[in-house]
């Protein structure tokens, strides 16, 4: 499909078909995202395709009690709201987690793992937390959901199950100085959500400085 509609229309998908995915689908999604880019090019990804379905109930278990503690967070967090379901046709997010509830019947579930041995993390040093090192990951994750799409899948990248890393760590094998950046559930989506809302490029893009005018 062409890329700027696919950068325009990819909403985040969380419910999906009886459909499965076959393995060489998956290959095939992370052979194409396996090109995206990384800090020095080191590529510190590693995928695991999760099947099992005692490991996924697991796994979705820890995630249920982080989104649980989320959510009652937020009510009173300094983070900007919630913008769930915000885009015109997103499917609200609700609790309970259905997307965690029914985890195995999600087609696909990937965990996503990033070599902190493979990442200059460039702003360590500063006095608040670091944000640089993502970079190296992130756009890989969305790499995937791109490859996804062009083959009519969908899903959504989660990062509820990195709050629980130390807990879910031996239940996925997670390697020695490895971070879990990432979960991704892919299938083929019951609804895609296609109308996206995120605010303008007036709102955030400025002139020379971040206080400075508007372009154009
Ligand atoms: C870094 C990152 C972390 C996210 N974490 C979660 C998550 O833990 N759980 C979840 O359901 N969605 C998660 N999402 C998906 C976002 O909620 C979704 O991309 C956003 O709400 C936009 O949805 P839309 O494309 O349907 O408008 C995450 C997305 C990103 C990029």
């Amino acid at each position: 499909m062409d890329l700027v509609e696919a950068l325009r229309t990819t909403g985040a998908a969380r419910k999906f078909t009886d459909q499965p995915v076959d393995d060489h689908l998956i290959i095939d999604i992370l052979d194409d995202a396996r090109f995206a880019p990384s800090g020095g090019n080191r590529q510190p990804w590693r995928v695991a395709v999760v099947k099992d379905l005692a490991i996924r109930r697991r796994v979705a278990d820890l995630m249920t009690t982080v989104w649980q503690q989320y959510r009652g967070e937020s009510k009173q967090s300094t983070l900007a709201p919630f913008a769930f379901g915000r885009s015109t046709n997103a499917t609200p997010m609700a609790e309970p987690n259905e997307l965690l509830d029914n985890i195995e019947h999600v087609p696909v579930v990937l965990a996503l793992a990033a070599d902190l041995k493979s990442i200059a993390l460039m702003d360590a040093h500063l006095d608040r937390p670091p944000i640089t090192g993502g970079g190296s990951i992130y756009p890989f994750c969305w790499s995937i959901l791109l490859a996804a799409r062009a083959r009519g899948l969908a899903g959504v990248m989660t990062t509820f199950l990195s709050r629980a890393e130390t807990e879910a760590a031996p239940i996925v094998g997670l390697p020695q100085d490895h971070a879990l950046a990432a979960t991704i559930f892919l299938g083929y989506p019951v609804h895609l959500n296609t109308k996206l809302s995120r605010a303008p490029v007036s709102e955030f893009a400025t002139v020379d400085r971040f206080d400075g005018g508007r372009l154009a």
